[in-house]
């Protein structure tokens, strides 16, 4: 039966922090019930709360009653006890609490619990679609808990440096007017304005560049952002930015704040120095080095391009990807020909996920012995040039993939970490951190026949490739950064145009006409006319921040409810469909329902 508090039922103390020096105290505690043990003529009973346990004892000493309801008491019962502590008969050094324990003189149990659909422990292991069902209950684990208090110590740390450095922090609405440049929208039916729709924002964007226009020079906000876009363990549809914009700065002062945050970030959360500044690399070096535009620099594996000593090879293989204007590109994997022939198909098989038509391998044995995929389809000189590129040496895997360029960077992007995973190369407690800069300014999308930013649409061009915006588009870089920790991308951001005609200029090279961009950026371009400081910012992902903090490579990990990978929530199971009456409202009508 569950029993009320009472005015005198208060809380002395939280279960995990009772020590030797609270020996002889009366105290009160409150929580639930870990584990109870009926040892006959002595009961234990282990309870919790968000910071450790603490015993309660029940022996020959204790009144009847007490003893009796100690008695009923089972796993996850909410409990208030009031005793004596006292120093434990046999001591448990495991646990900090473990040299005492609570003589209980007076026991109320809160609430009862029917057993748990799984035990509440640490790293249960459990199917995770039965702890997002009862995720209450899984946010019980300490483990859970300590990542969702460790999120709060982050954000809270973020919130006190930006203001501590004249950020304000300024909220922007959730209800906007759709965009049509990025991932997908969510969106929300007016039902003031029938056939309308509000979308949430993707990020506040537009509404901080409008506050650096009203002259709030340092905005910061913890923000909320939405995206309708393929859920991966780095990606949910609701997640949280750190998101920053600053006036009267270049990029490199934005980089020095940022720096700044990250060291005491680093210092205050793990106790670790970073050595600042950290390493920059433009995009341009990363795709050459690492095939990716967010490289993870714990291990090595660097890409070596091979197209120009394979340039007249008869290997239709590599010839063919170099005449389609692709190249021919390899990896040497130090110590790789241990892996079997076995392995190094399963490899071939793991590229094509990155639509690679093959994998090309060199494999030199600890004897020196060579096998080869490739190697009798070309010439002495050409198999000693690759050798030589890759700088190969007994005991040493190549791998080498001929393709489109993008084909070629993704797959051995790919490949790198992957083995280096395999391997046992990737130290989960270091930290890469850089910058990448020069960002190209724009995707051309083959599929659509048009570009698209690459980070939106309002990003700053560099100066000495603004001519090239209306000849050669996809060579201008912009003035766009990633910060990488770790071969994820924890944050990025731009110096903004805050120039009508360039503005102009680069809806032009999105293809948009001058009545869509008036149509959907109108107000932007007007509000540029009442004078605009030159901008920019930058938002950090703080589900990736914290993750990639605490070690952890799914961000569901760190976000207190989070969703499935088809984007719905187990636990509420929305989305959920609605009544008719409250579509009529809406002037909606469903014509396609899920099965
Ligand atoms: P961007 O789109 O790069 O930039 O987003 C900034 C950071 O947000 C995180 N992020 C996500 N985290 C979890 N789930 C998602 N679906 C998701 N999408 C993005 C990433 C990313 O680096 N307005 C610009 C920022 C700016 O220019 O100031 C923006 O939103 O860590």
């Amino acid at each position: 039966m569950a029993n009320l508090l009472e005015k005198e039922d208060k809380r002395s103390k939280y279960c995990g922090l009772f020590r030797d020096e609270d020996i002889g105290t009366r105290v009160c505690v409150m929580g639930w019930v870990q584990r109870a043990r009926d040892l006959g003529s002595l009961i234990f009973i282990d309870l919790r709360d968000r910071t450790g346990i603490v015993q309660l004892a029940f022996d020959d000493g204790t009144d009847r009653d007490v003893f009796d309801t100690a008695f009923t008491v089972r796993a996850e019962y909410v409990l208030c006890a009031k005793g004596t502590v006292r120093l434990r008969s046999s001591i448990n050094e495991t646990i900090p609490t473990g040299r005492v324990e609570i003589a209980v003189d007076e026991l109320k149990i809160l609430s009862e619990a029917q057993t748990p659909p799984f035990e509440i422990v640490e790293n249960s292991p459990v199917r995770p679609e039965l702890r997002l069902k009862h995720r209450y209950l899984d946010l019980r684990r300490p483990d859970l808990q300590k990542n969702i208090i460790d999120r709060a110590k982050i954000a809270h740390i973020t919130r006190e440096y930006f203001v501590e450095n004249g950020f304000i922090e300024i909220e922007t609405p959730n209800l906007i007017a759709p965009t049509p440049e990025g991932a997908r929208d969510y969106l929300v039916p007016s039902r003031l304005h029938h056939g309308k729709f509000y979308a949430l924002p993707q990020s506040p964007q537009i509404y901080k560049q409008l506050l650096m226009l009203s002259g709030f020079d340092r905005y910061m906000q913890i923000a909320r952002c939405f995206r309708d876009e393929d859920l991966r363990a780095d990606r949910q549809p609701e997640f949280t930015q750190i998101d920053l914009e600053m006036s009267f700065i270049t990029q490199d002062d934005i980089i020095a704040v940022v720096e700044g945050y990250l060291k005491r970030l680093f210092k205050e959360f793990k106790g670790m120095d970073i050595e600042l500044p950290l390493q920059r690399m433009t995009y341009a070096e990363a795709m050459d080095r690492f095939g990716s535009d967010k490289p993870d620099l714990r291990f090595g594996f660097e890409l070596k391009n091979l197209s120009d000593v394979l340039k007249n090879c008869q290997f239709k293989v590599f010839s063919g990807a170099l005449e389609n204007g692709g190249s021919v590109r390899g990896i040497n994997i130090n110590g790789g020909a241990k892996f079997s022939r076995k392995e190094i198909d399963g490899l071939a098989e793991f590229c094509k996920t990155f639509k690679a038509k093959g994998m090309a391998w060199y494999k030199i044995a600890e004897d020196g012995n060579v096998s080869s995929s490739y190697a009798k389809f070309l010439t002495y000189e050409e198999n000693k040039a690759i050798c030589d590129a890759l700088e190969m040496k007994n005991g040493d895997l190549a791998l080498i993939i001929a393709d489109r360029n993008k084909v070629v960077f993704d797959t051995l992007g790919a490949l790198r970490r992957e083995i280096a995973g395999r391997l046992g190369l990737v130290n989960p407690n270091e930290y890469k951190l850089l910058w990448i800069t020069e960002f190209p300014l724009l995707e051309y999308s083959e599929e659509d026949g048009r570009y698209y930013a690459k980070h939106h649409p309002f990003t700053m061009p560099m100066a000495e490739d603004i001519p090239l915006l209306e000849t050669e588009p996809e060579k201008v870089r912009s003035i766009a950064y990633d910060i990488v920790i770790n071969g994820t991308e924890a944050g990025g951001g731009s110096i903004r145009i805050h120039d009508r005609d360039i503005q102009n200029m680069m809806f032009k090279a999105l293809g948009f006409t001058q009545e869509e961009a008036n149509a959907k950026f109108g107000f932007l371009l007007e509000a540029f006319r009442y004078g605009t400081p030159p901008h920019g910012g930058l938002a950090f992902g703080l589900d990736r921040l914290v993750a990639l903090l605490l070690g952890l490579d799914d961000i569901r990990d760190v976000i207190a409810f989070p969703k499935v990978q088809n984007a719905s929530e187990l636990m509420t199971k929305c989305p959920t469909a609605t009544d008719e009456q409250a579509l009529r409202d809406l002037g909606i009508a469903v014509t396609d329902y899920e099965e």
